[in-house]
């Protein structure tokens, strides 16, 4: 096992006044038996910089470092690396057995060691019983499993995932997220895993990073990034629905937004323009006889929560409620409330979060 370090990690396609910067300096240290999810919307740089990782793009500028050995000219061969893409192409004419220990066969590994990995990885990633199949006779599950038995059974150094589970339809990409978790738990080995998916990246993630138009936006533990976007990039691509963004002008213990002024529980960091930045499920509308007025529009019913959309003043706006709650009537003007502790700022002009005043002793 092994940690990875990016250094100010840069990549380009092409050269010259026509190259296309896509990469723009990453830092991040992933420690040894990390899980670490790479998240961003498509385009943003995933793909590629986990192929720096590989070894499979060459680097631009900057340093990557597998353990203690920097890799930027080492073949991928020589990584110790086991990757499992989106597209896992299984050889058609070979057996599952067959498929995993093909890696190892090329490798010149004994017969017995070969049969004794394929049996283990096999156990863990419950494929015993369809060893002798081939991958026509297996499901779509099934098959994602053989590709990361394949990964499994080289006894890499790290894992890369690139969009395992996107070819899986959603009950059975649940069920494989969890098995991820259990085959990390088990192996322990370093993992950077790439998805577009924030509700997978939230429940893979030992730490996140996230990308957006090749920088990185912020790295964390889920609950960090959740609590506290970094910006309203982060605050706009994790959680569902978003975290709404009112941009106003805020003054003292108001905030005026959408033609409208809000009272504040707590005064902003600073006077004059700034973002705010309110999660769905942080208000509540019940008995508040003053309070923000929001005016219902639609809702939509998802089983445990319902979600409520409207607007305050001429700004849209959600709110999340709990499903077996008695909805509000769209049309109707509801009082809202909420409290100090989840207000997020941000700057309009570098659209960071801007810190809270420290609160007084
Ligand atoms: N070989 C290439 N030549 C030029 N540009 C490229 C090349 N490969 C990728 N790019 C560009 O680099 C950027 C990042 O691509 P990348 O594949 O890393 O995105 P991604 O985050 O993995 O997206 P997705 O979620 O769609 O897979 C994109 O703008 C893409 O067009
Ligand atoms: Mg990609």
């Amino acid at each position: 096992m092994a940690s990875i370090s990016l250094r100010n990690v840069v990549k380009r396609y092409g050269h010259g006044p026509k190259a296309n910067q896509v990469i723009h300096g990453v830092n991040a240290e992933i420690k040894d038996g990390e899980f670490v999810v790479i998240v961003g919307p498509s385009g943003c740089g995933k793909s590629t910089l986990l192929r720096m990782v590989a070894g499979l793009e060459e680097i631009s500028g900057g340093e990557i470092a597998i353990g203690e050995r920097v890799v930027n000219n080492i073949e991928p061969a020589e990584r110790d690396i086991a990757m499992v893409f989106q597209n896992y192409a299984l050889y058609p004419h070979m057996t599952v057995f067959e498929n995993m220990a093909y890696g190892l066969k090329i490798k010149k590994v004994p017969e017995a060691e070969i049969k004794a990995r394929v049996d283990k990885a096999a156990k863990i990633l419950e494929l015993g019983g369809l060893l002798d199949r081939t991958p026509r006779q297996l499901s779509g599950g099934q098959r994602q499993r053989v590709a990361m038995g394949r990964a499994i059974v080289r006894k890499p150094q790290v894992f890369l995932f690139d969009e395992p589970l996107s070819n899986l339809d959603a009950k059975l990409r649940a069920h494989t997220r969890l098995e991820i978790q259990k085959l990390h738990r088990e192996l322990g080995v370093t993992s950077l895993f790439v998805t577009h998916d924030q509700v997978e990246a939230m429940t893979l993630a030992q730490r996140m990073i996230v990308m957006n138009g090749g920088h990185m936006e912020q790295i964390g533990t889920p609950e960090e990034v959740y609590a506290r976007p970094a910006s309203t990039f982060v605050a706009g691509f994790i959680g569902s629905p978003p975290m709404n963004l009112l941009k106003g002008q805020a003054q003292g213990l108001t905030f005026k937004v959408g033609g409208i002024t809000l009272d504040l529980p707590e005064a902003a960091p600073r006077d004059g323009e700034l973002i705010l930045g309110l999660r769905p499920e942080h208000l509540d509308h019940w008995q508040h006889e003053q309070g923000w007025p929001f005016e219902v529009e639609m809702i939509e019913m998802l089983g445990a929560e319902r979600l409520i959309y409207g607007r305050l003043g001429s700004e849209l706006f959600t709110l999340r409620i709990d499903g077996t709650q008695t909805p509000p009537a769209p049309g109707s003007t509801l009082k809202l409330a909420l409290s100090d502790k989840h207000l997020h700022w941000f700057d309009p002009q570098t659209t960071r979060r801007v810190e809270e005043k420290a609160s007084p002793q």
